[in-house]
């Protein structure tokens, strides 16, 4: 089996890079190949509307046909077992660099049609988010819509989904060094020492559940808006 997880953070050390880590591990607990891919080292674009991923007998119909450093990866996902993405949450969304990965790992296999999407297999796939906001601020700010919608494409194109949210992250390695005068920096620290390793612990979880069988759920049957 082998696990695909893509870090939408552009730090390779921190609070998404950490919990893709624990779910590499937990994949490979299992016996998986695991990958973790950092989206910022490589050179890519989001979607540009070519459409050549929808053209009726084109080269590249369910294919995406930009040419860059996602491009293997892409084809690698078709391969794989599972997919784990991982995103800081930036003005109340994914990062621009995660959001670029979506497009072009989700648009090629939705179709404009009743049928059915056309990934080609049933695969697990879930979708880690980091933030400074604390769980209670979810709905009010829009973020726990926004987590629907994702879950909603990745089970429309891969056939589950599954959504980890980990909040009230550790933003800055020391407080006192920064103008951030509505955190406490020791609550900050507390919740470091103390939820945050149970985050990671859910992770791994994520990366134990995805490496073994289990039921699928269903995808929906609505076509793209
Ligand atoms: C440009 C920027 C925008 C951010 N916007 C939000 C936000 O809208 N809501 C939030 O809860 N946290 C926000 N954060 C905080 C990050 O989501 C949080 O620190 C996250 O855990 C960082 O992930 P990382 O440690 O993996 O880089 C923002 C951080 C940055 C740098």
């Amino acid at each position: 089996m082998k696990l695909m997880a893509f870090n939408g953070s552009p730090r390779k050390a921190w609070n998404t890079a950490t919990l893709l880590e624990h779910a590499c591990e937990g994949a490979e607990s299992m016996g998986a190949e695991a990958q973790l891919i950092h989206l910022s080292d490589l050179y890519f674009s989001g979607c540009t509307s070519c459409y050549a991923c929808k053209r009726l007998g084109g080269e590249s119909y369910g294919r995406c046909a930009i040419d860059d450093d996602l491009t293997p990866l892409l084809a690698e996902v078709e391969e794989a077992d599972a997919i784990i993405l991982g995103s800081p949450i930036y003005l109340g969304a994914e990062t621009g660099l995660m959001r670029n990965c979506l497009e072009r790992l989700l648009f090629p296999y939705l179709t404009y049609t009743d049928g059915p999407n056309i990934f080609p297999k049933d695969i697990r796939a879930g979708f880690v988010y980091t933030m400074n906001m604390d769980g209670k601020h979810l709905a009010d700010t829009g973020l726990q819509s926004r987590v629907d919608l994702n879950e909603y494409y990745l089970r429309a194109v891969y056939g589950h989904a599954e959504s980890l949210l980990s909040c009230d992250t550790y933003q800055f390695s020391d407080y006192s060094l920064y103008e951030s005068d509505i955190f406490d920096a020791e609550a900050k620290e507390k919740q470091r020492m103390e939820v945050f390793p149970q985050d990671c612990r859910a992770a791994y979880q994520m990366g134990v559940r995805f490496c073994t069988g289990g039921v699928r759920q269903e995808a929906p049957t609505a076509p793209m808006p």
